[in-house]
């Protein structure tokens, strides 16, 4: 079976990119690169420096000068790698709700995503990497042969992070947790660059009443009729 070298998952928050992504990675043998992690780093490190989110310029010289390492993990507390940032350890206060709601923010700046985008093409055009995010299939990774937008409901991707965010010990309350989704969809589909939406190639997979096994499944056929 030939299978595609570069795979791209995109859709809005919570939508199960990650979840899937990694077990497709993991079925092929593939690194499993999920982009958002890489926004979220920026926005830790502008925000635990005591920046001006709104500070265009300063935040895009923090996205040019930090250095973020995305390695195999070191610790089985469900982590699918470590995420260390200028040597420290970042993996979970990147999910930290205070990130959540500013991230939208520091990921729609231009100088922002030029930064980050030009190092995560470098890495996608190796191949063999399933890549998620908001805009692989239409601008990081344009030429990937599969591309996915994976998508549920406002509600169903709410539930899902606020189920994971108690779990970690998070105190958000589910209407919190909506609001911020509803929030984040905006500014990501509405941005002038690389706004969220599915490229016009790219496989639409709406997960509403899927389990994790049963969008995996669907995601598994996507890649076997897909030719390189
Ligand atoms: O997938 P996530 O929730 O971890 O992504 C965090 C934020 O990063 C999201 O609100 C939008 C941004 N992002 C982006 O703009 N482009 C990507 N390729 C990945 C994430």
């Amino acid at each position: 079976m030939s299978v595609p070298e570069v795979i791209a998952i995109d859709g809005p928050a919570a939508s199960g990119k990650s979840t899937i992504g990694k077990k497709l990675a993991d079925e092929l043998g593939f690194l499993f690169f999920d982009t958002g992690v890489m926004y979220r780093a920026v926005t830790w490190a502008a925000l635990s420096a005591g920046a001006d989110l709104n500070d265009e310029a300063e935040i895009t010289r923090l996205a040019e000068t930090v250095i973020i390492d995305i390695l195999p993990p070191s610790r089985a507390d469900g982590r699918n790698c470590d995420i260390i940032l200028d040597g420290t350890d970042i993996t979970w206060d990147i999910r930290r709700a205070e990130v959540d709601r500013n991230v939208s923010l520091v990921s729609a700046y231009p100088g922002v995503r030029l930064a980050l985008t030009t190092q995560q093409r470098r890495i996608g055009l190796r191949g063999k990497v399933v890549m998620v995010g908001r805009d692989i299939g239409t601008a990081v990774m344009p030429e990937a042969s599969l591309k996915i937008y994976l998508t549920a409901s406002t509600e169903e991707r709410a539930r899902r992070r606020y189920l994971e965010q108690r779990q970690r010990g998070g105190q958000a309350s589910f209407s919190e947790v909506l609001a911020d989704i509803h929030e984040r969809d905006q500014i990501d589909s509405t941005r002038a660059i690389a706004p969220l939406r599915p490229a016009s190639d790219a496989v639409i997979l709406d997960t509403d009443g899927m389990d994790v096994d049963q969008a995996f499944i669907k995601a598994c056929a996507l890649v076997c009729k897909t030719k390189n």
